[in-house]
């Protein structure tokens, strides 16, 4: 009895390495709008990071014709001959890269293909240079990695810029990997080819390596889309990956990849062979569906996201002050809120997320949880009425202050 007591009280000891992480900040704000509305309260959220949309049904049909035809069973790790097929003429077909099957891995999700990377490239005192706001996950993988971030503010005043120059400042010898994702999620920020490049480019020259998360790469709004797989001379210092989730709204699905030299590639495939092994197979001819298949779809939802943001961004705008950059991709505005610091017991963009979640009934993601104080998140993967309604609130509320 009493053994089988202190048994239930003895504190639990984990692995030092879990207590180097947090959970999610995007998950627990989800979290406290679903309490709301539990309790019957009529909640807008803007805190979705997924795209609104149904997945397409031609990518649909193509998985139910993969269960009917028992395409069950374990592929090989990286996935399947075919889906590395497609991945790599997608890519080609959009950006002129070259890379063969043996350099590219598909992985369950754009996020695991960056935890395996990471995995497999930082080590315990590596220092990885992290662009501020960056996306919540990089940061907890460096770490559970044993790596040490090394921040790196954007330009907010030059839409969240990041230049080459300003990554050489923190450049140290412990320097192992630059860590870029453009579009941004959450600033919507797109970075330009010349300083993608020249960020490339002065990583290559320094054998630092760089991971380019290409998440939203077919999400960019200026006409001018990029993805640094073009840059064919420097290809042995860099990882792309990309995934299905946002580009074909199949976040549920999980189907992310990586594209890079084969010993990295080989690394990651050796990682996911004892953890996950294969993406799941009916998956895998659901992404060949979409990778093959018309990108009509895809355009088509890329047209809505900027009639949405020109809305949303617009509305925000016009709400005495609050400042606003122009996203140029990805769905999510990233408005400056620290006009309102000082108001009504305001002090952060957490106390502004908290005042119009349980105030104004308006879900959004606070900027702390993206590495900035004086920011609040909102995802505009949502209907007009949803931008309409939750800007209305908005306004009521920050006029309150
Ligand atoms: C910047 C960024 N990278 C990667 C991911 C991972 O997406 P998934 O694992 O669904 O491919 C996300 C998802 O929100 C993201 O915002």
């Amino acid at each position: 009895m009493s053994t089988a007591f202190s048994a239930m009280t003895r504190p639990i000891q984990l692995a030092e390495r879990i207590n180097r992480i947090e959970p999610s900040a995007t998950m627990a704000a989800v979290a406290e709008a679903d309490k709301l509305r539990q309790q019957g309260i009529d909640v807008v959220d803007a805190t979705a990071g997924e795209p609104h949309f149904s997945t397409p049904e031609h990518i649909k049909e193509a998985a139910i014709a993969a269960i009917r035809g028992n395409f069950s069973r374990y592929t090989p790790v990286g996935g399947t001959a075919e889906l590395k097929d497609a991945i790599l003429k997608r890519h080609a077909a959009d950006f002129g890269s070259a890379y063969k099957r043996e350099e590219t891995c598909a992985s369950v999700g754009g996020k695991h293909a960056l935890f395996n990377a990471i995995s497999v490239l930082v080590d315990h005192g590596d220092e990885v240079i992290l662009p501020v706001p960056y996306w919540v996950s990089f940061k907890d993988m460096v770490n559970y990695a044993g790596g040490k971030c090394v921040l790196l503010k954007a330009d907010e005043g030059q839409g969240f810029r990041v230049t080459a120059l300003m990554v050489a400042r923190l450049v140290t010898p412990k320097t192992k990997l630059i860590i870029l994702n453009s579009p941004s999620n959450p600033s919507g920020a797109v970075m330009s080819p010349e300083d993608m490049t020249e960020v490339v480019r002065l990583a290559h020259e320094r054998g630092i390596w760089v991971i380019s998360d290409e998440c939203y790469v077919y999400l960019n709004y200026t006409g001018e889309n990029f993805s640094v797989g073009e840059l064919n001379d420097y290809r042995d210092q860099f990882l792309v990956v990309g995934s299905l989730s946002k580009t074909y709204a199949m976040t549920g699905w999980r189907l992310g990849y990586t594209l890079g030299p084969a010993a990295v590639i080989g690394a990651m495939q050796k990682l996911q062979s004892q953890s996950t092994s294969n993406p799941t197979s009916i998956v895998q001819k659901a992404a060949v569906a979409a990778l093959s298949g018309s990108q009509q779809c895809v355009a088509e939802m890329r047209e809505e996201y900027i009639r949405l943001r020109d809305h949303l961004v617009a509305g925000l705008q016009a709400i005495p002050g609050i400042k606003c950059q122009m996203p140029e991709g990805a769905f999510y505005a990233y408005p400056n809120v620290s006009a309102f610091f000082g108001k009504g017991g305001v002090k952060c963009g957490a106390d502004v997320a908290h005042g119009l979640l349980h105030k104004a009934h308006v879900a959004t993601v606070a900027g702390e949880g993206f590495g900035t104080t004086e920011h609040v998140r909102f995802s505009y993967a949502t209907s007009m009425e949803n931008i309409d309604k939750a800007l209305e609130r908005i306004k009521g509320y920050l006029g309150s202050l």
